[in-house]
């Protein structure tokens, strides 16, 4: 299982969010490092901790993100906060789960957060861009950001 490793192919044109987005994949790499080198009986700690941090983490950004979208008149905001909504909920369900003692951090919930971090800033988050390169195409409409 491999970490993530940021790249321009990413980047979403603005810098603030492109940090943040490094950031985010960060705590991710981290937590997959302390998954893959601690013994098992930490696993339970170290993922309630990981996931505590992913959340707090991804609600701030997520809030950023989102203010820039409605600055920029984006029109799939909805949409796109959606797509947030659910991820903040799967990132709950794992949270209660481990602090049940249902379930602990394993490769599979680690494959999972990866596949849907990687998929939204690759393919959702590039939307946006892609509609900031429209408008700036199209005439001088573009918002002073
Ligand atoms: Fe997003």
């Amino acid at each position: 299982m491999a970490k993530i490793t940021w790249s321009e192919l990413l980047s979403v044109g603005n810098e603030e969010i492109d940090n943040q987005h490094k950031r985010w994949i960060e705590i991710f790499n981290t937590s997959h490092d302390k998954m893959m080198s601690c013994d098992y009986s930490l696993l339970s700690r170290i993922g309630i901790d990981a996931l505590k941090q992913m959340m707090e983490y991804v609600q701030m950004h997520f809030e950023f993100e989102e203010n820039y979208m409605q600055q920029i008149n984006y029109p799939a905001l909805l949409e796109h906060k959606l797509q947030h909504e659910f991820f903040k909920l799967q990132l709950d369900k794992i949270n209660q789960d481990f602090e049940n003692g249902i379930s602990k951090l394993n490769s599979e919930i680690i494959k999972l957060i990866e596949n849907w971090l990687i998929g939204h800033i690759q393919k959702e988050d590039q939307k946006y861009k892609t509609f900031i390169a429209a408008l700036g195409n199209k005439d001088d409409n573009k918002p002073d950001l």
